[in-house]
């Protein structure tokens, strides 16, 4: 059994201002988000994922249940700042979440913050940058940056707080491909450094990766599961309104048009293998 960062139990929130008040944003959840884990979070526009994400590091606290990080409560106002010192958040638009003129200001902000010594805020801050790839940007102004670039830099404000888990709120949806695929090279490097990432898209390409992937709909969890198990899915694809990955659709098609292929098909490189083998089989190539 792998340890828990993040433990919630029978967790519900329902915002004070919701004019329906029977009606939770985040009803019932259990879930454990495992140390070290890379889970991704899907589900329809309103289905609960932000509130989530913000239950998880106390920014909300549930309206009944218990959300716990490492041990402690978000209920327990004394250890807010332990608790934002373990569990980290980076938004959807990146202009929101840049504070100052440089980027290595922005990126100390949150350190300074923290009361630290100034040579370990300078240590801190040309790490964080190196690993976002964002360092000989250092001195640049944001506004100059690119999307997925001042996204990095977000990143590392995060990173320089070092916390055991970034949990990403659909931090790529402003993005272009390019953007896109930076911030998620970003999220997996991070987690093969072994922190614990928790991230909410919206798109089914980036959910693949994942080890595991929850599924909300209402304000539930529907499903948690590898991607193969999810995808294959009928019942929760349907009832959340998930399509498959581009390369798992084309996959299908192909299955459909007759041709035998692997049904494990999810990335795009094990769709190119998948072909190859079936254009194998057939005599086509070989
Ligand atoms: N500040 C708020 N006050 C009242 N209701 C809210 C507030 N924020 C969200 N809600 C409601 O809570 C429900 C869940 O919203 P939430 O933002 O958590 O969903 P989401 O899955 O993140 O959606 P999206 O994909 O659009 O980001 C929705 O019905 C939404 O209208
Ligand atoms: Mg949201």
């Amino acid at each position: 059994m792998k340890e828990t960062i993040i433990h919630l139990e029978d967790v519900s929130y329902t915002y004070e201002n919701s004019e329906e008040k029977t009606h939770p944003a985040v009803h019932s959840v259990n879930l454990e988000v495992r140390k070290g884990e890379f889970l991704a979070v899907l589900g329809h526009n309103g289905s609960g994922k932000s509130t989530l994400a913000k239950l998880f590091n106390g920014i909300l606290v549930p309206t009944s249940g218990e959300v716990k990080v490492e041990g402690i409560p978000t209920s327990d106002e004394k250890r807010i700042q332990d608790i934002r010192k373990k569990v980290g958040m980076v938004f959807q638009n990146p202009d929101n979440q840049i504070v100052a003129t440089l980027v290595e200001d922005d990126v100390a902000f949150g350190p300074e913050n923290l009361g630290l010594a100034p040579e370990e805020i300078r240590k801190r801050v040309d790490d964080a940058l190196r690993t976002v790839g964002m360092y000989d940007f250092r001195l640049f102004e944001p506004h100059k940056l690119s999307g997925g670039q001042k996204q990095r830099v977000a990143i590392a404000g995060v990173i320089a707080m070092r916390t055991d888990c970034i949990i990403f709120d659909e931090s790529t949806a402003m993005l272009d491909p390019k953007g896109r695929a930076e911030v998620m090279e970003t999220a997996k490097k991070l987690n093969e450094e072994g922190i614990t990432i928790v991230f909410i898209t919206h798109f089914m390409e980036e959910a693949v990766q994942a080890d595991r992937i929850a599924v909300m709909s209402d304000g539930r969890i529907i499903g948690i599961d590898t991607p193969k198990n999810i995808f294959n899915n009928e019942t929760i694809l349907a009832k959340a309104g998930i399509e498959l990955p581009p390369a798992a659709k084309l996959a299908k098609k192909v299955r459909e048009s007759g041709i035998s292929i692997d049904n494990g098909v999810l990335t795009v490189e094990q769709c190119a293998k998948a072909l190859f083998e079936a254009a194998k089989s057939a005599g086509v190539i070989d």
